[in-house]
Order: structure tokens, then C-alpha cells, then sequence
């Protein structure tokens, strides 16, 4: 797919439903007694992955490409699935359902594409193990595939080296399983969907932050039931962040998002961007469980920043975008603290740094981030997305912003959390060119 320098984006656009929300809405659905209606459900591939897993363990679910309704059975109401469950290019779908299944009194397998078979699962094989579960790796290799064999859980304190909310899930998760609490502390906050969410669900689960080191705990009690509960999610912010960049990039812009998810733990992007010297005004702020704004972006000239410490887990997936303002904005970016970017559907340190360097960015990847040099002009190039979709969008992005062509290799990988991403990029610009003609 083809790029090209574009003068102006302007209008008013939606996101679709934030991916982390939309796979815990039919997590919790299938594992609560009765219906859970979830409105704005996320129909990228990923979300579609925990959909198809939960069916086969014998939950009805109903999916009119918009909303979905989950017919769940109680926490002890699922069944065994009759072949491996496949998870896709998913990490929350694998490492969240391992948590629940190391509860479960049958035996599963959990396998993925090769991009997620490769990515680290010890970081949940070791809690969960420490907690009694019996998780272990087919090939011996700390990934996936996965086989879990039932086993009964005690509960279990663990303090987690990194900041991860796939890691803190899986705990809680199997931690509604377990014989008495278990807590997980991370380093600092990491997102808190799990927690929000479950606790509505009637789950007696706490959060506290210390006050001296920042390091996060969240607690769940064993539970008897979890109850149905309709989920209204939010637009996603790491889906707008995209538009974000783009407006504030590209001369003449303005872009109104509307109903974008602003959960603190999630919007570490909009806090770097006004940093950077970013125009952003928040209209129509709700406050109904999960925070949501309508967001108005205009053209801006940024600034380099460092980006450091416990910001960095708010705003991980959000890297890629913010290393392509990066290059635009004056001066020099710092990331740091940000390793685990190396375990992401790429390894994205190296697949920012080739990419951004081939079109003329100035940028020096380092061992838990990246130093940017900004102001260099960005020239098109011939991308290769690896398959990783935030890297297809971010570069997607970069080459509006470009002189000449940009070509993004595998680009249909932005199905797996913004199918409709093109689509509406293309709805945004001065002529409407469809791409099928470029
Ligand atoms: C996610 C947590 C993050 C994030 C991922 C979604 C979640 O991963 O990068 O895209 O929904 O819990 P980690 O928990 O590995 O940081």
C-alpha cells in the first residue's frame, strides 16, 4: 500500500472499541452468570481470537459485527474444547485465558501464529506455577503452545519484575480460582482494566499504590460467582493515537476523535504530546467508569522530551506513533525504561529503528529505548511492518508526512486492532483517492 505527502487532514472521525477492554468484556462475560451485552466491541482479529476460544469451551455467543452478547455460565460453567485453542497474533487473549484455564478441571493447549509463539510466556508460567497450576511449554522453550493440566490453586503473593497487565490478569484471573488471596505488586501501575472490570462484575478485589516506592498491588479474593454485566467500551486511545499524531503533524490539521478512552493508566500518549508542545482540547469529559473525551487535535510544532520511568507502561503500545513525532519535533527524544518493547508482536526497538532510519530519521536504538534526533525531513521508503500492526499504522502515518512515496509492506496486518483503519484515514484527506487505485 502507497503513501504520499498530504497537505491537510481535517474532520471528525470514531475509533473503534479499545482492544484491552473488548477481550476482557468477553473473558468476564463467559465466566459470569448471565448475559453481558458489549456495545463498541472491538472486531479486530485479536478480540475475534478470545471470541472463538470462549466458544469452544462452550459458551453462546452472539456477534452481529457490532455488538455482542455473552451467554455466561458461571465461573465453573466452561467445558472442554475439543482440539487446541488458537490465539491468534493475540498475547492478552493467550496470557489472560492461561489464568483462567490453570482453574479450569480440564485440560487445554493454547498455541498462536509464529509471531506469538515466540514471544516470552514465562513471565505468566511462573506465578501461575507458584500458585499451583500446572503450565507448561510444549517445546520446552518458555512459549507458546501451552499446555495446561488441572491442578488446584492456593493463593499466592507475587511481586512481578515487570509492569505488565497480561502478567497482573492472569494472576487475578486464576486467583478466582485459588484457595484464599492472591495479590500480584508490579513496579508501577500498569493499565487497570482487570481490576475496574472485575470488580463491577461483583469480584471482591482492592488496588494500592505505595506511597514511597510507586509500586503497584491489586488484591483478589476467591470468589463463588461472577454477574453479568453490560460493558459500553470506549473508543480506543492507542487506535486514536495514530490520528493524534497525524493532526498534529500534518500542516493545516484539525481532527476531532470523538469518544476516546482517557483511562490514566492507558493515556500516557496525550500527557507526551502536550509535553511536546501539542494544541489538544478535551470536550464532553465522562467519567462513567472507564474515562472518556472527545478530542480535538491541531496542527502543532513539537518539541523533543524525555520519556522515562512510570509513564512508560501507560503508554507502551503508543511508542511506534510517538518515535514518528519524535522525528518531526525539534530537538531530541529520549525513551527510556521501555525493554519490554523488545517482547511486543516485534521486537519493536528494531523495527522503529530500521524503519525510521530508512526514511531518512535520525535515531539510535538503546538497550530499553531509543534517542531521536528531530527536525531531520522524512523521505519515503519501502516499509517493512513485520507484520506487527502498530508498526504498519505508525508508519502509515510517518508517510503522509514524507517527500516521495512510502510503501508499507504486510499493511493488512492492521486488522488484527483497527480493520477499518485505512478506510478511515482516507476519509480525512483533502481528496478522497481510493487506495485500490494508488
Ligand atoms: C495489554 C497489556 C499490554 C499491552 C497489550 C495489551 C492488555 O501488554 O502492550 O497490547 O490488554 O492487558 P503487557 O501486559 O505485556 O505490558
Amino acid at each position: 500500500m502507497k503513501f504520499e505527502k498530504t497537505s491537510h487532514l481535517q474532520g471528525t472521525i470514531t475509533v473503534p472499541g479499545d482492544k484491552s477492554i473488548s477481550h476482557r468484556a468477553v473473558m468476564f462475560g463467559a465466566l459470569a452468570r448471565g448475559t453481558t451485552t458489549i456495545t463498541n466491541f472491538l472486531q479486530g482479529a485479536d478480540c475475534l481470537a478470545t471470541i472463538d476460544c470462549f466458544r469452544k469451551m462452550g459458551i453462546e455467543i452472539e456477534n452481529d459485527g457490532e455488538t455482542v452478547h455473552v451467554h455466561g455460565k458461571g465461573l465453573r460453567g466452561l467445558t472442554a474444547p475439543k482440539d487446541t485453542l488458537y490465539t491468534g497474533n493475540s498475547g492478552t487473549t493467550t496470557r489472560l485465558i492461561a489464568g483462567i484455564l490453570s482453574g479450569q478441571p480440564f485440560a487445554t493447549t493454547l498455541s498462536g501464529d509464529e509471531s506469538l509463539n515466540s514471544r516470552p510466556m514465562e513471565r505468566i508460567m511462573k506465578p501461575l506455577s507458584k500458585m499451583g497450576a500446572d503450565i507448561k511449554s510444549v517445546l520446552d522453550n518458555n512459549c507458546a503452545p501451552l499446555k495446561i493440566t488441572p491442578a488446584s490453586l492456593h493463593g499466592a503473593h507475587y511481586e512481578s519484575p515487570v509492569a505488565s497487565a497480561q502478567v497482573k490478569s492472569a494472576c487475578l484471573l486464576a486467583g478466582l480460582y485459588a484457595d484464599s488471596e492472591t495479590s500480584v505488586t508490579e513496579p508501577t501501575l500498569s493499565r487497570n482494566h482487570t481490576e475496574l472490570m472485575l470488580s463491577s462484575f461483583g469480584a471482591d478485589i482492592t488496588s494500592s499504590i505505595h506511597e514511597t516506592t510507586g509500586k503497584a498491588t491489586a488484591c483478589i479474593k476467591p470468589c463463588s460467582e461472577l454477574y453479568a454485566k453490560d460493558i459500553l467500551v470506549p473508543g480506543d486511545i492507542s487506535s486514536a493515537a495514530y490520528f493524534i499524531a497525524a493532526g498534529l503533524l500534518i500542516p493545516n490539521s484539525k481532527i476531532l476523535i470523538q469518544n476516546v478512552g482517557i483511562n490514566p493508566t492507558r493515556a500516557g500518549i496525550l500527557k507526551v504530546c502536550e509535553d511536546m508542545g501539542a494544541d489538544i482540547t478535551y470536550l464532553n469529559k465522562k467519567e462513567d467508569g472507564e474515562p472518556t473525551a472527545d478530542i480535538l487535535v491541531r496542527t502543532s510544532k513539537l518539541h523533543g522530551v524525555t520519556i522515562q520511568g512510570s509513564i512508560i507502561p501507560t503508554l507502551i503500545d503508543e511508542i511506534p506513533i510517538i518515535a514518528i513525532m519524535a522525528a518531526h519535533a525539534e530537538g531530541e527524544t529520549i525513551i527510556r525504561d521501555a525493554a519490554e518493547l523488545k517482547v511486543k508482536e516485534t521486537d519493536r526497538i528494531h523495527t522503529i529503528t530500521e524503519n525510521l532510519t530508512k526514511m531518512g530519521g535520525n535515531i539510535v536504538p538503546t538497550n530499553d529505548g531509543m534517542i531521536i534526533q528531530g527536525g531531520s525531513s522524512l523521505h519515503g521508503a519501502h516499509i517493512n511492518s513485520y507484520l506487527d500492526h502498530r508498526i504498519a499504522m505508525a508508519f502509515a502515518i510517518a508517510g503522509l508526512t514524507a517527500d516521495g512515496t512510502t510503501t508499507i509492506e504486510g499493511e493488512e496486518c492492521v486488522d488484527v486492532s483497527y480493520p477499518e483503519f485505512y478506510e478511515t484515514l482516507d476519509g480525512l484527506m483533502p481528496v478522497r483517492i481510493p487506495r485500490s487505485v494508488l
